[in-house]
């Protein structure tokens, strides 16, 4: 039997617990009824159509978590910041995230070198970051061990790119035309290059302009002179739409190249006519029947009337790995979140995806055709 003393006291110290962890759970439960996104997008600027697709997914993902709430009910809410696809204020804002709303990882950004700015920042603090739609290489391997993305990487693409063109249009001589000041660009364009000339092609011409530029009259003019059979424009597409109606006046026919920075609903918008017979590749194709893709198209569609572009696609996948990257690791803590997204196996609307050791994806590509002003599924490319 217990003495009277000792029932006192473990009375009184069970009664202390009580209070201190009432007021301690209190505390909790006021501070993290809500779980802090940080997402880093281009919302306005020249590539704003990936930003609010971006966002548009994001917040779809958000309410469909939300319903129950993770871990015990909290919600999640993702807190935007515009970068302007300015690598500058890519920092600016990862910097203002962390420090003051205390987001408990990023999503973004979405040009490879706004992602690059951010991933230094990121792996500082360490706070776990994943990109939806960065392929230059460096954006994971200079980041370190905190930055994922939800895409394939350009070396890839460019293989991709590089062994369409010489096998399924017979292309011999190809020309290149990429922005020497945007990582995405010159990445592709050198392993587009590598893998054209290991097929047994030509590079007939590998002109550069920087960002920002609008006159690529001097370029093409070169290019022409060459006679390639297809014209490699590995940027976003509003640049893209320019220098394509510049080519066709030129009376360059060849067919356009593309990687993912094509896939807009302005890209014809901007390039009007002179974007047909183009072929680019791309993370996912609203075609396919997947489970996955089918739900996710019917979500979008509801919400806003249209059908999702691969931003959209990515951005969802990037935004439910890392919330389901927080289920499985239990808690908001850095390291534990970290190491549940670098064990990610699982179907998303962009594919099956598992980290390789530079936290990157393996996963296939599908080759899109523009064509009497629409996007047309050409075919599906794995890895
Ligand atoms: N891959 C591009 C980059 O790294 C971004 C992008 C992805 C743009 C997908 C459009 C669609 O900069």
């Amino acid at each position: 039997m217990l003495s009277k003393k000792l029932l006192a006291s473990v009375l009184s110290i069970t009664l202390l617990g009580a209070i201190f962890t009432g007021c301690g759970a209190k505390t909790t439960t006021e501070e993290s009824n809500e779980i802090k996104i940080g997402a880093i997008l281009p919302l306005t600027g020249d590539i704003a159509t990936f930003g609010q697709s971006a966002k548009n997914a994001l917040e779809i993902l958000a309410e469909e978590y939300n319903k129950e709430g993770i871990l015990d009910g909290k919600k999640i809410t993702f807190v935007y910041e515009d970068d302007e696809n300015k690598p500058a204020n890519s920092a600016t804002v990862a910097q203002k995230l962390i420090n003051n709303d205390k987001v408990v990882a990023l999503v973004g950004s979405i040009a490879s070198s706004c992602s690059l700015s951010v991933g230094p920042i990121a792996a500082d603090a360490k706070i776990p970051m994943i990109t939806p739609t960065s392929t230059n290489p460096k954006v994971t391997t200079e980041g370190g061990e905190y930055v994922f993305r939800a895409c394939f990487i350009d070396p890839f693409q460019g293989t991709v790119l590089a062994k369409f063109s010489s096998e399924d249009l017979g292309a011999k001589k190809a020309a290149v035309l990429y922005d020497v000041a945007n990582d995405y660009s010159v990445g592709l364009a050198e392993y587009f290059k590598k893998s054209f000339e290991e097929a047994g092609g030509e590079v007939v011409a590998f002109e550069t302009y920087n960002t920002g530029d609008a006159d690529f009259n001097a370029q093409l003019t070169n290019i022409k002179a060459t006679s390639p059979d297809v014209l490699l424009l590995p940027d976003y597409y509003n640049t893209v739409g320019l220098i394509a109606k510049q080519a066709r006046s030129l009376g360059i026919d060849a067919a356009l190249l593309g990687g993912d920075g094509w896939d807009s609903p302005d890209l014809f918008a901007v390039g009007g006519d002179a974007i047909n017979n183009g072929y680019f590749s791309n993370h996912y194709s609203p075609d396919d029947d997947s489970k996955e893709v089918v739900d996710f198209i019917a979500a979008y569609n509801a919400a806003y009337n249209e059908t999702p572009d691969a931003l959209a696609a990515l951005s969802y996948d990037a935004g439910k790995i890392l919330i389901e990257a927080i289920i499985s690791a239990g808690s908001t803590d850095a390291d534990a979140i970290k190491d549940a997204l670098a064990a990610t196996d699982g179907t998303f609307v962009s594919g099956s995806i598992t980290y390789d050791a530079d936290r990157n994806p393996i996963k296939g590509a599908v080759i899109i055709k523009t064509e009497d002003g629409k996007q047309v599924f050409e075919k599906k490319v794995n890895p």
